[in-house]
């Protein structure tokens, strides 16, 4: 049962992260929704989340910073004395050829998307391992398996997600925690807008399933994955990507 859950997700404001909180929220459970900087996304998200009868609250915290990071762990309990779900889905994009990438861009994006889920599922398992239960999902992607040019950040990060997964996975596991990865690939959120209309096509020629994801689509397997009926399920890497990692 997933009514009266608790659970945080990363970067819930908007794109992927929204969908995946009002996925939660139809199922019952209660939601925070951090965001870093744009507090309109999500408070629009809270709208639409209590529309549905649903219960949350917004935070802002950077994912990447510790004090904030423990503070919005701190708060939850506070709210609602427990946690039973973490989505790790904050993330960030600075492309560039390696050649030309700046270290600041190489740190942005480690830490954002690396360090935000180390610091996130540390916070998150210091409640869980008491409980002796719990799940977590950590959004890696599609160029985390394959990588892509101009994304040797990304791809780092993504891959690293992929590690730190099955790492942890196994070091929690005798708790009655599960801990697995969704790689997305193409989906149509603010992240991929900004690409080239030339770049859309090429890619979209790679999907054998011929459409690029919605956010909705990468929601469903969030919601497979905290279900009672994923629970013989750790450690793994599900695609959600219509195909593209084939
Ligand atoms: N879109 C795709 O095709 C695709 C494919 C594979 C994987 N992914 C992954 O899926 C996740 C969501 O992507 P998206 O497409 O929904 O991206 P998006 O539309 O750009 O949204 C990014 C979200 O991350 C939050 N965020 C960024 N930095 C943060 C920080 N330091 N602390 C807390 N929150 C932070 C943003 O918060 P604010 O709203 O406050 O800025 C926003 O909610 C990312 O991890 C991304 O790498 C996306």
């Amino acid at each position: 049962m997933l009514k009266d859950k608790v659970a945080v997700v990363t970067g819930g404001g908007r794109g992927i992260g929204r969908a995946i909180v009002l996925a939660l929220g139809r199922e019952g459970i209660k939601v925070l929704i951090n965001y870093r900087g744009k507090k309109e996304s999500a408070l629009e998200t809270l709208e639409e989340l209590k529309k549905l009868g649903g219960e949350g609250e917004i935070y802002q915290a950077d994912v990447s910073v510790e004090e904030e990071v423990e503070k919005m762990f701190n708060f939850v309990i506070e709210k609602w004395g427990k946690l039973d779900i973490l989505v790790n889905n904050a993330g960030i994009t600075k492309d560039n050829l390696l050649i030309r990438m700046k270290s600041e861009e190489w740190d942005q994006v480690i830490n954002t998307n690396l360090r935000g889920v180390f610091l996130c599922t540390k916070s998150a398992l210091k409640i869980m391992l008491k409980q002796r239960s719990g799940r977590i999902i950590n959004i890696s992607s599609v160029v985390g398996l394959k990588g892509n040019i101009g994304q040797a950040n990304y791809a780092s990060a993504k891959a690293g997600i992929i590690g730190f997964t099955k790492a942890v996975a196994r070091e929690v596991a005798s708790r009655g925690i599960t801990v697995n990865a969704i790689a997305p690939g193409f989906i149509k959120t603010e992240m991929t807008d900004v690409l080239s209309e030339e770049m859309k096509k090429k890619v979209l020629d790679e999907i054998p399933l011929g459409r690029f994801g919605d956010p909705e689509d990468v929601a469903n397997a969030v919601k497979f994955l905290v279900s009672d009926e994923a629970s013989y399920i750790t450690g793994i890497v599900l695609n959600v990507d219509g195909g593209l990692a084939i």
